[in-house]
């Protein structure tokens, strides 16, 4: 006889039935008579009970001998149980063993702690652990928040080039391909693609994998990591903010209701999340830069910082830590910034760009700004940075033909799954990270 086949997360509508679940043994814990599987299936975990008495000696003994991350197909009733973390239990009637893990060669990520690196060598197997796979599940949902967002506010997706000839982010963190003998360099940034992709259908963005040779070895860099970039024409840097802020907390938003479960299973204090509500506060670099100031003279931060500087992590972490939610830090001297942004026409040595720090020290999720509009302007700021004129003719077109004030931004998901999950680090945020010193598995 089949009974139906259901996941851990939707057991719910099963109570009082009898269900097969296909996943794996997560652990088992014996006392006397009792079994007390616990299974897992990719959607949650669930206890399983088997009572010597209730079952064949057959069955209690395959159960008594299963191996942690032996694959099983289990039969069962579902039983509501307030105590359990997912709120049901299953009286286990049936278990069929599909690949059983000798005990000669036991899973390596047994319940015990384990180092970093020892868990980051085996990220394929770590995965598998109850904590990663929540926090793979948040990834997707604010993925796919972050795309309905767009999707449903009138962006339409324009997917950039991978390869492509020049930078777009500064030359020191290209990595260079080979194309057919000529030189190529894995993208920074959709950024100048999809500002052709925006004088072309008004409001667009594009999702993708973007790459930097970056050396720093900090909590939050990644040498590959996903970037969701929209790109808006006639908008300005006013826009671009109100944008940043609905977008972030419609993403937030959506973990808290749809992955509340996932959550618990990581501990994250969700109090945190509920108060990123837009609007967010506004400050001017130069604000920003004498809270610094002070927090140096009081002993708050170690190194005073220098005006003109480009934030470090110290500074960020600092700042970002002073609000509930997310801060948009605007205005930088545009000298520390990249060479397409505009300049504010108040005072031009300022840029009419925007960073989001994520609070609780998360620091810079999101990078924006408004772009160049004028032809003479732009062409002057790609030679000042001696970057490569030919390369740029196709971006100089946008302002030779109907160019208009456009502005875009760029989050990365990484960093954000980061805030939202309270990690310490990103490589928990993406299945494989990419860094410095890690390209295995
Ligand atoms: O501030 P960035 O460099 O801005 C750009 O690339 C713009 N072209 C985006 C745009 O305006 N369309 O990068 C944007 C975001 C950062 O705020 C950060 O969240 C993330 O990308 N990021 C990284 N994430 C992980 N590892 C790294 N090495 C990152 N570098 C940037
Ligand atoms: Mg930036």
């Amino acid at each position: 006889m089949s009974f139906p086949v259901t996941t851990i997360a939707s057991i719910g509508a099963h109570e009082g039935q009898t269900v097969t679940l296909r996943g794996w043994l997560y652990n088992l814990r014996e006392s006397g008579k009792l079994l007390f599987p616990i299974f897992r299936d990719g959607t949650g975990t669930i206890q399983g009970i088997v009572p010597k008495a209730a079952v064949t000696p057959e069955t209690f003994d395959t159960v008594r001998n299963l191996t942690q991350e032996s694959s099983v197909i289990v039969t069962g009733k579902v039983r509501a149980d307030k105590r359990a973390p997912s709120g049901y239990e299953l009286d286990v009637e049936k278990v069929e063993v599909i690949q059983r893990v000798p005990e000669e060669a036991p899973f390596p990520i047994s319940l015990k702690e384990h180092g970093t690196d020892f868990l980051m060598e085996h990220r394929h197997l770590w995965i598998r652990t109850p904590r990663q796979s929540a926090i793979l599940r948040i990834r997707a949902e604010i993925i796919k928040a972050a795309r309905d967002f767009l999707d449903d506010n009138g962006f339409t997706l324009t997917d950039p080039p991978i390869l492509t000839p020049a930078a777009c982010e500064g030359t020191s963190t290209l990595f260079p391909v080979d194309y057919f003998g000529d030189e190529a360099f894995l993208t920074q940034s959709g950024q100048l693609y999809i500002e052709s992709t925006a004088l072309a259908l008004g409001k667009v963005y594009s999702f993708g994998p973007t790459f930097r040779a970056e050396k720093s070895k900090t909590r939050r860099h990644l040498t590959e990591f996903w970037m969701v970039e929209p790109e808006m024409a006639y908008a300005g840097l006013d826009d671009l903010m109100v944008l940043a802020e609905e977008f972030i907390s419609f993403i937030v938003d959506r973990v808290l209701t749809r992955r509340a479960a996932d959550m618990k299973v990581i501990g994250r204090d969700i109090t945190k999340l509920e108060t990123i509500k837009a609007p967010f506060p506004r400050l001017r670099y130069d604000d920003a830069v004498a809270m610094l100031n002070e927090a140096h003279a009081k002993g708050l931060i170690e190194h005073p910082f220098e005006y003109g500087n480009d934030f470090g992590s110290p500074d960020e972490t600092y700042l970002s830590s002073q609000f509930d939610r997310p801060v948009m830090v605007h205005r930088y001297p545009a000298n520390v910034k990249a060479f397409y942004m505009e300049p504010d026409p108040v005072e031009p040595k300022y840029a009419l760009c925007v960073d989001v720090l994520a609070p609780e020290g998360y620091g810079e999720i999101i990078g924006g700004s408004q772009r160049i509009a004028s032809y003479e302007l732009l062409k002057q700021r790609i030679e000042e940075h001696k970057l490569p004129i030919e390369a740029f003719q196709w971006y100089l077109d946008l302002r030779r033909y109907g160019s208009v004030p456009h502005s875009g931004f760029g989050m990365g998901i990484e960093r954000a799954v980061a805030w939202i999950c309270g990690l310490d680090h990103v490589r928990e945020t993406i299945p494989f990270a990419r860094t410095l010193n890690r390209m295995y598995p």
